[in-house]
């Protein structure tokens, strides 16, 4: 069984005092759910406040970023072995990096090695943008990008890692893919890729989110498919009460 996982990247929002009291509400909103497991992933200047305010509490922190290589001189980066020790998941290939800052497939790949190498769980971001929705290219595509990224990893690797399906039209438009075409995108496109490439074993074992408008009263309907293990929030994670309510929303699709 696969644990469902409802992670908020925050993006550029929240200064460190904010994300200090956004954290602590949301920690104690979801003190007694275990069913979930629930992520925060704010900017790096708040990592620390924020795993010092979520200290002996089930809430995991992401970072939204990494550079791969160890140490040097790259002005403005972010080494795995500085968030080593700080948190437990790191974003990579966001669209956002992806489009706005360069990001290519193998930089991804570079990233999840990286991560992996500090013990720390990459959520690997894919999805198509509405050109290629439109052409009908999305499972080509959104397979191409998960081989990309996955190259060079082990099965076991590969198995523990989380994987976010968020088309890039649906980010931050109150579009979203309707959870029927998620599911089936994360089912036989994702989780069809990686058997083939590794096995059923392993591709039964990688998590896999839904990102893209999510929000209080859409997440329901996203959380009830089989195959959509979670959720990568944007903007409904800013607000305890909103990213609470969907903690809760997903625990009671999956019937807790
Ligand atoms: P929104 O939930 O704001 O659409 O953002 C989704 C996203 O990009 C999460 O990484």
């Amino acid at each position: 069984m696969r644990k469902p996982i409802l992670a908020g990247n925050w993006k550029m929002y929240k200064t460190i005092a904010e994300a200090e009291t956004l954290v602590a509400a949301i920690r104690s909103g979801v003190e007694f759910i275990d069913a979930v497991e629930t992520v925060v992933c704010p900017p790096f200047v708040a990592l620390p406040a924020v795993a010092a305010a979520l200290a002996g509490s089930p809430v995991g922190v992401g970072a939204q970023d990494v550079y791969f290589e160890k140490e040097g001189a790259f002005t403005g980066e972010v080494a795995a072995p500085m968030l080593q020790g700080l948190v437990s998941y790191c974003i990579i290939g966001h669209s956002e990096r992806r489009a706005l800052f360069g990001e290519s497939d193998d930089w991804v790949n570079r990233k999840a090695k990286a991560l992996l190498a500090h013990g720390i769980t990459p959520i690997l971001c894919v999805g198509e943008s509405l050109a290629q929705n439109q052409a009908g290219e999305t499972d080509t595509f959104v397979r191409s990008q998960v081989q990309a990224a996955l190259a060079g990893l082990s099965p076991a690797q590969v198995a523990g890692l989380v994987i976010a399906y968020e088309p890039i039209w649906a980010i931050g438009t109150g579009l979203t893919a309707t959870a029927a075409d998620a599911n089936r995108i994360i089912g036989l496109t994702i989780r069809g890729a990686i058997a083939r490439l590794y096995d059923e074993t392993t591709a039964q074992a990688v998590r896999i989110q839904y990102g893209g408008s999510t929000k209080p009263d859409n997440i329901a309907g996203f959380m009830a498919m089989p195959e959509i293990d979670g959720a990568l929030v944007g903007g409904a994670s800013l607000t305890a009460a909103s990213f609470v309510t969907m903690v809760q929303e997903t625990l009671r699709a999956r019937g807790g």
